[in-house]
């Protein structure tokens, strides 16, 4: 088998140098020194065929084959709960967002003035994709052009984001639960000049988040960049630390990686998020009973 042009330039996309064909039989597998360079082609019907099943979750998978990703440490981290994380209350959290359906929870974003990233910004970001989506992103927070459009993840980091999605066989376009993806923020606000989002910020917005997620009862949850690690792990961590393990938000298996605007700064490094994205299809894989 050998890349159809359409995947090679998917590939390209993502930054990645373009492996030999894998020996005939064996789903997309991934090179043996360079893990980045061959992630499987973006299947329409088998997207998620990257690593190979063996074990439990409490195991990790070696991912696509030993040769050819470092073995996963085999480690469940167990989160605190969120709520006992953000040192401020967020004032949202009295007011029954964790009881909101789609619409009022829209609603409730919308309207949000808790705190005062309202006052600069042009539209919230409230997030995109299946509502029964069954992988979740979550991301930082809106920048200029998201704020602009209201959507998440439209500029170049959203680019790269897209390709990486695409490169597992997901995409925030239009598809079934297993292949669409949701995608949200951290933060529904831009925060001004793109600065990093307050800890108050954080705790304000927290409880839309995790009813977001709630709603959407993801399968896999990818935590992209240290802000999103941080609101549904508690971990402060550098992301080089908790990387490689599969992690817990409330029962759903959390994969951490880096933010594709990271990835954007330092190409070299896109190499461990394909393998973070590998661990994360072979938990996902698991949890299908695959
Ligand atoms: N970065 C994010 O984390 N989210 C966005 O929506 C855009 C850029």
């Amino acid at each position: 088998m050998s890349w159809t042009e359409r995947q090679q330039a998917l590939l390209r996309g993502m930054g990645l140098r373009i492996w030999s064909a894998p020996p005939p039989g064996r789903p997309g597998p991934v090179p043996a020194q360079d893990p980045v360079a061959a992630p499987p082609p973006a299947a329409q019907t088998e997207p998620l065929a990257v690593p190979a099943q063996t074990s439990t979750r409490t195991a990790p998978p070696p991912v696509a084959s030993a040769r050819t990703l470092p073995p996963a440490p085999p480690a469940t981290v167990t989160a605190p709960p969120p709520e006992a994380m953000t040192a401020p209350v967020s004032a949202l959290a009295a007011t029954g967002v964790a009881t909101l359906d789609w619409p009022a929870l829209r609603e409730a974003v919308a309207g949000c003035q808790a705190c005062a990233l309202c006052e600069s910004r042009k539209n919230t970001v409230f997030g995109v994709g299946h509502t029964s989506a069954e992988w979740m992103i979550v991301g930082e927070a809106p920048g200029e052009q998201e704020d602009r459009q209201g959507e998440p993840f439209v500029g170049a980091a959203g680019q790269l984001l897209d390709a990486m999605l695409q490169a597992i066989g997901l995409t925030r376009s239009e598809a079934d639960a297993a292949h669409q993806v949701f995608i949200a923020n951290t933060l529904k606000c831009r925060p001004p000049r793109n600065r990093n989002p307050q800890p108050e910020e954080l705790a304000q917005c927290a409880p839309f988040l995790h009813r977001q997620i709630a709603l959407v009862r993801p399968k896999v949850l990818l935590a992209m960049g240290r802000f999103a690690i941080q609101q549904l792990l508690g971990r402060d961590e550098p992301i080089g630390r908790l990387r490689g393990q599969v992690h817990d938000y409330h029962g759903t298996p959390v994969i951490v990686t880096y933010h594709p605007a990271y990835l954007l700064r330092q190409p070299t490094e896109k190499a461990k998020a394909w393998e973070d994205l590998c661990l994360a299809v072979s938990v996902y894989r698991q949890r299908q009973g695959r």
